[in-house]
């Protein structure tokens, strides 16, 4: 079939298997060009199958020369209907790695699950006996708690008094005020049962009691702080309180894993383009302002470049692995430097339509959006029949 991007609001129904795989092979491309990194050499990522995750899979895989396992929630194709970029990612990096000699084999279902957990240390178990690192990363809008069988929502919601800020539609270019109530407490805590800790140290005990967690094994999960401009609606919001969870469940994960020496860290990440940012407010508009003061001064990343620097800078640079005050990995470094905050800040006063075209780069956030399904890349011919029907070699 022929293969265009169908937009519907914040998301892209289609998504092009020829474009995904080209995504990946850049990725790829850009961890080989950095050189080998002396890191883990079994990794579970959760959530492997797009952003973060599928750039910390490739980068285990290519640049520490890896086996892998990933584990995902996307959705296959059928005939005349696209399957989800996750799906295609996963299919092409699996398809690389066999290439490459390295050993990959993927999982797709709710991670929330016990069913889920089992199937992945029962695979662990067969293929790899222990994995010395698991990475986590899942966003997700819900979770069904697998103790309770009741089904969370989590939220954007500012708390305690309602947010009005600037905004952007990324698709028309038009800066508008959002306003959004506040959280009621409910939501606070729906929010906080998805995208806080209490999942991963689910994951991370099954693993333990059954087993295959190796001694010395490393837990890594991810947060966001960010700018004053997405405080209310951010970091003091209800996602804020989630990602409060996760950062504390990271001392009580190292603390349950003290028999095997492990440990558990949050690495604050820098704010990209991924599916689950899109559909933040007034975060696009952000992301605009700071990509266009990033490139200006070469200091831009991608989710690849990101993961990279994580594991040769941070986590695997031979010595100690540096944190702040709070014990967390800092990689939204540059992001955060005082330079571009005080630009953007200076810049958001008068951010409108008009002035969005010069202050911004909203093309770079639209490429980065298309890229995400697997589109506007030039070395794919968006005009060919494509076949949508591309399967993942370990699922069949
Ligand atoms: P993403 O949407 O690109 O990836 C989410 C992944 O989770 C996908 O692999 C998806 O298949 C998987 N997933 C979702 N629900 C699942 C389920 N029920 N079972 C199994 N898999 C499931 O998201 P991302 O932006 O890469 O976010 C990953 C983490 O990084 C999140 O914790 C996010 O808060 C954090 N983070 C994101 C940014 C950003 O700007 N995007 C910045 C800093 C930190
Ligand atoms: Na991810």
């Amino acid at each position: 079939m022929i293969i265009e991007p169908r937009m519907r609001g914040f998301i892209c129904l289609t998504a092009h298997p020829a474009g995904c795989a080209q995504n990946v092979k850049n990725q790829i491309e850009y961890v080989k060009s950095k050189g080998k990194i002396n890191g883990a050499k079994k990794v579970l990522v959760i959530g492997a199958s797009t952003g973060f995750g599928l750039a910390s899979r490739i980068t285990s895989a290519f640049g520490c020369d890896a086996a892998t396992i990933g584990v995902f929630f996307e959705k296959e194709p059928a005939p005349g209907k696209t399957a989800t970029p996750g799906w295609y990612n996963t299919a092409a990096f699996e398809i690389e790695a066999e290439k490459a000699g390295l050993y990959a084999k993927s999982i797709n279902g709710d991670a929330f699950s016990d069913e889920i957990k089992q199937q992945t240390i029962d695979l662990i178990k067969k293929d790899l006996g222990q994995v010395d690192l698991v990475i986590y990363s899942l966003a997700s809008p819900v979770r069904m708690h697998p103790k309770t069988g009741v089904l969370h929502r989590s939220t954007l919601k500012p708390i305690g008094a309602k947010f009005t800020n600037k905004t952007v539609d990324f698709h028309t270019g038009v800066v508008s005020d959002v306003s959004i109530e506040p959280a009621t407490q409910e939501d606070i805590d729906n929010t906080v049962v998805v995208m806080g800790g209490e999942d991963w140290s689910m994951w991370m005990e099954a693993m333990k009691n059954a087993g295959v967690l190796a001694e010395g094994a490393m837990t890594v999960a991810y947060s966001y702080i960010g700018p004053e401009v997405t405080e209310a609606v951010y970091r003091k919001g209800t996602i804020g309180r989630a990602k409060d969870h996760l950062e504390a469940t990271a001392f009580e994960i190292t603390n349950d894993l003290k028999e095997i020496n492990g440990k558990a860290y949050v690495s604050v990440n820098k704010a990209l383009v991924t599916q689950a940012s899109s559909a933040i407010p007034v975060v696009p508009l952000y992301m605009s302002l700071l990509f266009k003061i990033m490139k200006k001064d070469n200091s831009h990343e991608g989710c690849i470049e990101q993961m990279e620097r994580l594991f040769s800078d941070r986590l695997f640079n031979g010595s100690e692995i540096p944190t702040d005050d709070k014990g967390r990995i800092r990689i939204d470094d540059w992001e955060m430097r005082q330079q571009y905050q005080d630009e953007i800040a200076e810049l958001w006063k008068s951010i409108s339509t008009e002035t969005l075209t010069n202050n911004g780069d909203l093309e770079e956030y639209r490429n980065g959006f298309l890229n995400l399904f697997g589109f506007g890349f030039k070395e794919i011919d968006y005009t060919k029949d494509t076949n949508e029907m591309v399967m993942i070699p370990s699922i069949k």
